[in-house]
Protein backbone atom coordinates (compact mmCIF):
# COMPACT_ATOMS: atom_id res chain seq x y z
CA UNK A 1 0.00 0.00 0.00
CA UNK A 2 1.07 3.58 -1.08
CA UNK A 3 0.98 6.19 2.29
CA UNK A 4 -1.17 9.16 1.21
CA UNK A 5 0.02 12.03 -1.30
CA UNK A 6 1.85 14.96 0.38
CA UNK A 7 -0.94 17.20 -0.51
CA UNK A 8 -3.39 15.39 1.17
CA UNK A 9 -1.33 15.03 4.18
CA UNK A 10 -0.50 18.49 4.15
CA UNK A 11 -4.83 19.53 3.58
CA UNK A 12 -5.83 17.06 6.67
CA UNK A 13 -3.37 18.11 8.87
CA UNK A 14 -4.12 21.67 8.95
CA UNK A 15 -8.02 20.68 9.23
CA UNK A 16 -6.51 18.76 12.53
CA UNK A 17 -4.39 21.75 13.76
CA UNK A 18 -7.58 24.35 13.18
CA UNK A 19 -10.06 21.77 15.22
CA UNK A 20 -7.43 22.07 18.02
CA UNK A 21 -8.31 25.20 18.35
CA UNK A 22 -4.24 25.69 20.03
CA UNK A 23 -1.91 26.21 17.33
CA UNK A 24 -2.87 29.70 15.21
CA UNK A 25 -3.09 29.30 11.58
CA UNK A 26 0.35 30.65 9.99
CA UNK A 27 -1.37 34.29 9.31
CA UNK A 28 -2.72 34.64 12.78
CA UNK A 29 -0.56 37.55 14.56
CA UNK A 30 0.49 35.67 17.88
CA UNK A 31 2.10 33.03 15.84
CA UNK A 32 3.61 35.01 12.96
CA UNK A 33 5.07 32.10 10.51
CA UNK A 34 8.77 31.07 11.78
CA UNK A 35 11.58 28.66 10.10
CA UNK A 36 11.58 25.30 12.20
CA UNK A 37 14.83 24.23 12.97
CA UNK A 38 14.93 20.50 12.21
CA UNK A 39 17.42 18.36 14.56
CA UNK A 40 17.86 14.71 14.64
CA UNK A 41 19.05 12.99 17.57
CA UNK A 42 21.17 9.77 16.88
CA UNK A 43 23.78 8.12 17.95
CA UNK A 44 26.49 5.11 16.55
CA UNK A 45 25.54 3.07 19.39
CA UNK A 46 22.30 2.48 20.81
CA UNK A 47 21.35 2.92 24.60
CA UNK A 48 22.82 5.88 25.24
CA UNK A 49 19.99 8.05 25.74
CA UNK A 50 18.53 9.40 22.72
CA UNK A 51 14.96 8.72 23.53
CA UNK A 52 15.36 10.28 26.83
CA UNK A 53 17.60 13.50 25.68
CA UNK A 54 15.04 14.11 22.53
CA UNK A 55 11.80 13.99 24.66
CA UNK A 56 13.25 15.84 27.89
CA UNK A 57 15.02 18.56 25.56
CA UNK A 58 11.92 18.76 23.81
CA UNK A 59 9.46 19.54 27.42
CA UNK A 60 12.74 21.95 28.60
CA UNK A 61 12.34 23.97 25.31
CA UNK A 62 8.30 23.93 25.66
CA UNK A 63 8.70 25.16 29.03
CA UNK A 64 10.94 28.16 27.56
CA UNK A 65 7.94 28.94 25.33
CA UNK A 66 9.34 27.24 22.02
CA UNK A 67 6.47 25.45 20.13
CA UNK A 68 7.77 21.39 19.47
CA UNK A 69 6.79 18.75 17.25
CA UNK A 70 8.69 15.81 18.08
CA UNK A 71 8.82 12.40 15.64
CA UNK A 72 9.25 8.80 17.22
CA UNK A 73 11.62 7.90 14.04
CA UNK A 74 13.52 4.76 15.59
CA UNK A 75 11.27 3.00 13.33
CA UNK A 76 12.26 -0.28 15.26
CA UNK A 77 12.27 0.21 18.65
CA UNK A 78 9.87 3.61 19.35
CA UNK A 79 9.36 4.22 22.78
CA UNK A 80 8.71 7.81 23.42
CA UNK A 81 4.96 6.51 24.10
CA UNK A 82 6.19 3.95 26.69
CA UNK A 83 8.77 7.19 28.21
CA UNK A 84 4.93 9.15 28.28
CA UNK A 85 2.62 6.54 29.33
CA UNK A 86 0.47 7.18 26.75
CA UNK A 87 -0.51 4.27 24.65
CA UNK A 88 -1.01 5.40 20.69
CA UNK A 89 -4.01 3.73 18.89
CA UNK A 90 -2.04 4.85 15.80
CA UNK A 91 1.00 5.10 14.76
CA UNK A 92 3.28 5.69 11.87
CA UNK A 93 2.97 2.19 10.98
CA UNK A 94 -0.54 3.11 10.13
CA UNK A 95 0.38 5.97 8.02
CA UNK A 96 3.31 3.79 6.06
CA UNK A 97 0.23 1.17 5.33
CA UNK A 98 -2.19 3.97 4.21
CA UNK A 99 -4.55 3.71 6.31
CA UNK A 100 -4.36 6.89 8.24
CA UNK A 101 -3.50 10.44 8.16
CA UNK A 102 -0.37 12.11 9.69
CA UNK A 103 -2.48 14.58 11.16
CA UNK A 104 -4.79 12.03 12.60
CA UNK A 105 -2.05 10.25 14.44
CA UNK A 106 -0.44 13.62 16.16
CA UNK A 107 -0.82 13.11 20.07
CA UNK A 108 -1.07 16.42 22.57
CA UNK A 109 1.96 15.68 24.69
CA UNK A 110 2.92 17.89 28.09
CA UNK A 111 3.52 21.32 28.02
CA UNK A 112 1.68 21.63 24.57
CA UNK A 113 4.62 19.47 23.06
CA UNK A 114 2.84 17.48 19.73
CA UNK A 115 4.20 13.93 19.17
CA UNK A 116 3.94 11.72 16.48
CA UNK A 117 4.47 8.30 17.51
CA UNK A 118 5.96 5.56 15.98
CA UNK A 119 5.49 1.69 16.37
CA UNK A 120 7.72 -0.84 17.99
CA UNK A 121 8.23 -4.83 16.99
CA UNK A 122 6.69 -4.18 13.55
CA UNK A 123 9.46 -5.23 11.20
CA UNK A 124 7.53 -3.61 8.04
CA UNK A 125 8.27 -0.42 9.49
CA UNK A 126 11.90 -1.18 10.53
CA UNK A 127 12.29 -1.98 7.02
CA UNK A 128 10.47 0.94 5.27
CA UNK A 129 12.48 2.39 2.40
CA UNK A 130 13.74 5.91 2.31
CA UNK A 131 10.91 6.43 -0.33
CA UNK A 132 8.40 5.63 2.10
CA UNK A 133 9.91 7.72 4.44
CA UNK A 134 10.02 10.70 2.39
CA UNK A 135 6.42 10.20 1.44
CA UNK A 136 5.41 10.36 5.45
CA UNK A 137 7.64 13.47 5.90
CA UNK A 138 5.71 15.79 2.84
CA UNK A 139 2.93 15.66 5.80
CA UNK A 140 5.42 18.14 7.81
CA UNK A 141 4.87 20.53 5.40
CA UNK A 142 1.70 21.45 6.57
CA UNK A 143 3.64 22.31 9.73
CA UNK A 144 6.11 24.91 8.57
CA UNK A 145 5.98 27.82 10.34
CA UNK A 146 3.92 26.22 12.97
CA UNK A 147 6.57 25.16 15.15
CA UNK A 148 10.10 25.95 16.04
CA UNK A 149 11.37 22.56 16.29
CA UNK A 150 10.57 19.45 14.52
CA UNK A 151 12.87 17.48 16.74
CA UNK A 152 13.68 13.69 15.68
CA UNK A 153 14.19 10.48 17.57
CA UNK A 154 16.12 8.25 15.24
CA UNK A 155 17.87 4.86 15.35
CA UNK A 156 20.87 4.34 16.00
CA UNK A 157 23.89 3.96 13.76
CA UNK A 158 23.90 4.38 10.10
CA UNK A 159 21.21 1.83 8.47
CA UNK A 160 19.64 3.71 5.54
CA UNK A 161 16.35 4.57 7.36
CA UNK A 162 18.50 6.12 10.08
CA UNK A 163 20.50 8.09 7.51
CA UNK A 164 17.69 8.98 5.87
CA UNK A 165 16.32 11.51 8.33
CA UNK A 166 19.43 12.23 10.17
CA UNK A 167 20.98 13.73 6.63
CA UNK A 168 17.84 15.66 6.27
CA UNK A 169 17.97 17.52 9.16
CA UNK A 170 19.64 21.16 9.67
CA UNK A 171 21.02 20.08 12.70
CA UNK A 172 22.14 16.81 14.17
CA UNK A 173 23.36 16.03 18.18
CA UNK A 174 25.03 13.27 18.26
CA UNK A 175 24.65 11.79 21.90
CA UNK A 176 27.03 9.14 23.35
CA UNK A 177 28.35 8.03 26.75
CA UNK A 178 31.42 8.45 27.81
CA UNK A 179 32.15 4.52 27.54
CA UNK A 180 35.24 3.83 24.13
CA UNK A 181 32.49 1.47 22.10
CA UNK A 182 30.18 4.10 22.20
CA UNK A 183 32.70 7.13 21.29
CA UNK A 184 33.97 5.03 18.87
CA UNK A 185 30.39 4.48 17.20
CA UNK A 186 29.83 8.21 17.41
CA UNK A 187 32.77 8.70 15.80
CA UNK A 188 31.92 6.31 12.64
CA UNK A 189 28.40 8.09 12.48
CA UNK A 190 30.28 11.18 12.09
CA UNK A 191 32.40 9.76 9.36
CA UNK A 192 29.15 8.03 7.43
CA UNK A 193 27.45 12.20 7.85
CA UNK A 194 30.70 13.83 6.42
CA UNK A 195 30.72 11.16 3.83
CA UNK A 196 27.65 12.42 2.35
CA UNK A 197 27.09 15.33 0.18
CA UNK A 198 25.74 18.17 2.40
CA UNK A 199 27.21 17.98 6.04
CA UNK A 200 24.29 19.16 8.26
CA UNK A 201 25.99 21.45 11.55
CA UNK A 202 26.64 18.78 14.14
CA UNK A 203 27.15 18.85 17.62
CA UNK A 204 28.58 16.02 20.33
CA UNK A 205 26.83 15.44 23.82
CA UNK A 206 28.24 13.10 26.29
CA UNK A 207 25.36 11.17 28.22
CA UNK A 208 25.77 9.70 31.50
CA UNK A 209 28.69 11.54 32.25
CA UNK A 210 30.50 10.56 35.75
CA UNK A 211 33.51 11.93 35.85
CA UNK A 212 32.78 15.36 34.34
CA UNK A 213 37.06 16.25 33.36
CA UNK A 214 37.10 13.22 31.79
CA UNK A 215 33.86 12.43 29.80
CA UNK A 216 34.50 16.67 28.52
CA UNK A 217 38.26 15.49 27.61
CA UNK A 218 36.97 12.26 25.46
CA UNK A 219 34.29 14.17 24.17
CA UNK A 220 36.63 17.22 22.88
CA UNK A 221 39.17 14.47 21.62
CA UNK A 222 36.66 12.81 19.40
CA UNK A 223 35.93 16.17 17.92
CA UNK A 224 39.88 16.82 17.74
CA UNK A 225 39.98 13.63 15.99
CA UNK A 226 36.93 14.27 13.44
CA UNK A 227 38.19 17.61 13.10
CA UNK A 228 41.71 16.70 12.20
CA UNK A 229 40.77 13.25 10.17
CA UNK A 230 37.65 14.34 8.67
CA UNK A 231 38.11 17.77 8.20
CA UNK A 232 34.71 18.60 9.70
CA UNK A 233 33.86 20.97 12.51
CA UNK A 234 32.06 19.06 15.64
CA UNK A 235 30.80 21.37 17.61
CA UNK A 236 30.54 20.69 21.54
CA UNK A 237 27.43 20.35 23.19
CA UNK A 238 28.23 19.29 26.61
CA UNK A 239 27.78 16.82 28.76
CA UNK A 240 24.22 15.40 30.80
CA UNK A 241 25.22 13.60 33.90
CA UNK A 242 24.67 10.23 35.02
CA UNK A 243 21.38 10.53 37.03
CA UNK A 244 19.64 7.94 38.98
CA UNK A 245 17.12 9.81 38.23
CA UNK A 246 16.32 9.25 34.87
CA UNK A 247 15.66 5.64 35.75
CA UNK A 248 13.31 6.39 38.44
CA UNK A 249 11.63 8.77 36.07
CA UNK A 250 10.83 6.21 33.19
CA UNK A 251 9.53 3.63 35.98
CA UNK A 252 7.19 5.68 36.67
CA UNK A 253 6.45 6.44 32.89
CA UNK A 254 7.55 10.26 33.02
CA UNK A 255 9.82 12.74 31.48
CA UNK A 256 12.59 13.18 34.48
CA UNK A 257 12.31 16.99 33.55
CA UNK A 258 8.42 16.99 34.26
CA UNK A 259 8.70 14.40 37.64
CA UNK A 260 12.15 15.63 38.97
CA UNK A 261 12.69 19.41 37.55
CA UNK A 262 15.50 20.26 39.77
CA UNK A 263 17.58 17.35 39.59
CA UNK A 264 21.00 17.37 38.24
CA UNK A 265 20.08 15.33 34.70
CA UNK A 266 17.09 18.10 34.38
CA UNK A 267 19.34 21.28 35.10
CA UNK A 268 21.73 19.65 32.36
CA UNK A 269 19.01 19.11 30.04
CA UNK A 270 17.83 22.65 30.51
CA UNK A 271 21.04 24.34 29.77
CA UNK A 272 21.42 22.35 26.54
CA UNK A 273 18.29 23.76 25.65
CA UNK A 274 19.61 27.27 26.54
CA UNK A 275 22.52 26.76 24.44
CA UNK A 276 21.00 25.50 21.73
CA UNK A 277 18.31 28.66 21.35
CA UNK A 278 20.99 30.95 21.74
CA UNK A 279 23.11 28.92 18.77
CA UNK A 280 20.36 29.66 16.71
CA UNK A 281 19.76 32.90 16.94
CA UNK A 282 23.56 33.24 15.59
CA UNK A 283 23.20 30.71 13.14
CA UNK A 284 19.64 32.01 11.88
CA UNK A 285 20.96 33.34 8.18
CA UNK A 286 21.43 29.73 7.56
CA UNK A 287 18.26 28.03 9.12
CA UNK A 288 16.13 25.84 7.19
CA UNK A 289 12.62 24.87 6.99
CA UNK A 290 10.82 22.00 6.50
CA UNK A 291 10.37 22.20 2.91
CA UNK A 292 13.84 21.82 2.99
CA UNK A 293 14.05 18.97 5.12
CA UNK A 294 12.38 17.52 2.40
CA UNK A 295 13.95 18.28 -0.63
CA UNK A 296 17.32 16.81 1.16
CA UNK A 297 15.06 13.75 2.84
CA UNK A 298 14.12 13.47 -1.30
CA UNK A 299 17.78 13.72 -2.38
CA UNK A 300 19.36 11.54 0.29
CA UNK A 301 16.88 8.64 -1.20
CA UNK A 302 19.98 6.80 -3.39
CA UNK A 303 21.97 4.71 -1.75
CA UNK A 304 24.70 5.83 1.07
CA UNK A 305 28.18 5.37 0.36
CA UNK A 306 29.69 2.08 2.38
CA UNK A 307 31.57 3.59 5.21
CA UNK A 308 35.28 1.03 6.45
CA UNK A 309 35.54 -0.08 9.61
CA UNK A 310 36.21 2.53 12.88
CA UNK A 311 39.67 3.29 14.37
CA UNK A 312 38.37 3.42 18.24
CA UNK A 313 41.99 4.07 19.08
CA UNK A 314 41.90 8.27 19.02
N1 LIG B 1 21.52 10.76 32.17
C1 LIG B 1 21.21 9.50 32.50
N2 LIG B 1 21.42 9.04 33.76
C2 LIG B 1 21.13 7.77 34.10
N3 LIG B 1 20.62 6.87 33.26
C3 LIG B 1 20.39 7.25 32.00
C4 LIG B 1 20.64 8.58 31.55
N4 LIG B 1 20.29 8.66 30.24
C5 LIG B 1 19.84 7.43 29.88
N5 LIG B 1 19.89 6.58 30.93
C6 LIG B 1 19.53 5.15 30.93
O1 LIG B 1 19.79 4.63 29.63
C7 LIG B 1 18.67 3.89 29.18
C8 LIG B 1 18.54 4.03 27.67
O2 LIG B 1 18.06 5.32 27.37
P1 LIG B 1 17.25 5.63 26.02
O3 LIG B 1 16.92 7.07 26.02
O4 LIG B 1 16.17 4.67 25.84
O5 LIG B 1 18.41 5.34 24.96
P2 LIG B 1 18.33 5.19 23.36
O6 LIG B 1 17.13 5.93 22.90
O7 LIG B 1 19.63 5.79 22.88
O8 LIG B 1 18.26 3.72 23.08
C9 LIG B 1 17.49 4.42 29.96
O9 LIG B 1 16.54 3.43 30.15
C10 LIG B 1 18.09 4.90 31.26
O10 LIG B 1 18.03 3.87 32.22
MG1 LIG C 1 15.50 5.25 21.74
Amino acid sequence: MVAKSGQEQEESLRRWVADQGEIAPPSSPAHPPTQTRVMAVTSGKGGVGKSNVTLNLGLALAIKGQRVLLLDADLGLANINILLGMEPQETLADVLEGQKELGEILWKGPRGIRVIPGASGISRLAAALPEEITSIIEGFRALDGESDWLLIDTGAGIAPNVMSFVLAADEVLVVTSPEPTALADAYGLIKAIWESAETPTIRLLVNRAQSLDRSERMGRRLIDLASKMLHVEVEWAGLIQDDDHVPMAISKQMPFVLAYPSTIASRDVQALADRLIERGAVMSRTKGTVGRFIERLRSVVSPLPETDGVDPRF
